[in-house]
């Protein structure tokens, strides 16, 4: 019976991963979508080395696909790019929102506008067609990092491309070590403008609120935003590292019948499921005590379940994560109790899914999968006559069919 029941559960992830096959993007190196002889300028400069780039995030929004480039080290020409979904499976990135403004070298003095993105690892698109970056403002993070501009918060109409509003965090809110990881937002009520963004600080183990109706940003902390040192070690793609890294990524649930949702949030390096309501998160003099206390375990994935990133699908109520030492995608219907059987593996392929980075849900209802081979990328070596990069989709309620994460029905009890 074991082995049947094993026999299937292969089956079954064999089919869930061919469900994504063939990769909707793939690359083998990240290039861009250059104008002119450019390309060649910004080699012989330096501002273009191909080997350095590695995408971290992505979201989708209408005809295009967003992709972040982080300057981890030097030579990436743009942090914030997107490809058009009918492109080719390795089409260029376009800089977003121009070159002019996303072209930055790594000496830069000061960002070329202020609708310039300097590095960024995660986006999120907002049901007003609005997209969210936190931007860290930093140029060859893993070496000789530079501040090029303020860490902030900037958004753009996705509709005409316009720099809506640009938030310098400042040394209020962040701290030195602080890396701004993740960003999600929350409509309050039926306006636009009553929102707030949720940013995973993972270096400084916080999480900053912004307000765009009031403008203002505060810090939240939360002893459980920390890292756990029981989960700190890793093996991917071969490579061995150890991380301590903090609060990284959140979702939010569909709003509760109080008006107000639940952050689901974890950090990097933990195993543990957390949550807290947004009644606290919005309230800027919430009590130092509500804060300490507002935080609640929702429960264990077990050993070697680490993940850099997660999103809600608000049609089935899962919560989809990434699971980075298992080369795999997990998810939980938060409607039924967060139980082994319930907070499964939905799909895992050690090749198309080596570090599972970004994970994300669109307003069609799809999951979007980056797999990156970071710490290939980060401790080890490419080889860039592989495919290193590779996006994954499909319709969320295809992939949760017939598992414990689809939606539960009412079914008439059969009795004998
Ligand atoms: C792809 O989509 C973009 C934007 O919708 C459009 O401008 C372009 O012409 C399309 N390309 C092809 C080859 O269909
Ligand atoms: C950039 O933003 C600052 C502060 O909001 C503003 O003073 C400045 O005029 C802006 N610069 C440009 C080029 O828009």
């Amino acid at each position: 019976m074991k082995s049947l029941l094993l026999l299937a559960c292969i089956i079954c992830f064999i089919l869930k991963a061919f469900a994504l096959i063939p990769p909707k993007f793939q690359w083998k190196t990240i290039d861009y979508a250059w104008e002119g002889n450019f390309k060649d300028t910004a080699s012989e400069m330096g501002a273009y080395i191909p080997e350095n780039n590695m995408p971290t995030g992505l979201a989708r929004w209408k005809d295009k696909l967003f992709i972040t480039v982080p300057r981890w080290k030097r030579g990436v020409p743009s942090s914030l790019n997107y490809v058009y979904l009918n492109g080719s499976q390795s089409e260029p990135l376009i800089p977003y929102p121009s070159w002019k403004a996303a072209f930055v070298t790594d000496d830069a003095e000061h960002p070329s506008s202020n609708a310039s993105v300097i590095s960024t690892f995660r986006v999120h698109v907002d049901r007003c067609e609005r997209l969210w970056v936190a931007d860290n403002g930093v140029a060859d993070m893993s070496n000789e990092v530079r501040q090029i501009s303020e860490p902030a918060v900037l958004i753009f109409d996705l509709n005409t491309d316009k720099l809506l509003r640009r938030y310098a965090l400042g040394g209020d809110v962040l701290k030195d070590s602080s890396v701004l990881s993740s960003i999600v937002v929350d409509i309050a009520g039926k306006k636009c403008d009553d929102a707030y963004a949720y940013i995973t600080d993972m270096g400084s183990n916080a999480i900053i609120v912004y307000s765009l109706k009031t403008d203002e940003a505060w810090r939240v902390e939360n002893h459980y935003f920390h890292f756990d040192p029981h989960a700190g070690e890793y093996t991917v793609g071969g490579v061995n590292f150890y991380w301590s890294d903090g609060v990284s990524s959140a979702a939010l649930s569909n709003p509760k019948s109080d008006g107000n949702r639940d952050l689901y949030l974890h950090p990097t390096s933990s195993t543990k499921q957390f949550k807290m309501s947004t009644k606290l998160l919005r309230k800027k003099d919430a009590s130092k005590e509500d804060i300490f206390n507002g935080v609640e375990v929702v429960g264990d994935r077990g050993p070697y379940s680490q993940a850099s990133a997660c999103d809600f699908d608000q049609k089935h109520n899962v919560l989809f994560y990434t699971q980075l030492c298992k080369n795999a995608i997990g998810c939980w219907n938060t409607d039924k109790p967060f139980t082994p059987e319930n907070a499964l593996i939905l799909m895992k392929d050690c090749n198309m899914l080596e570090f599972p980075n970004d994970v994300k849900v669109d307003q069609a209802g799809n999951l979007w999968i980056l797999s990156d081979r970071q710490s290939r990328f980060l401790y080890d070596s490419m080889d860039f006559n592989q495919v290193n990069f590779r996006v994954l989709t499909a319709p969320v309620s295809d992939l949760v069919k017939g598992t414990p994460c689809e939606k539960f029905v009412s079914k008439s009890v059969q009795r004998p």
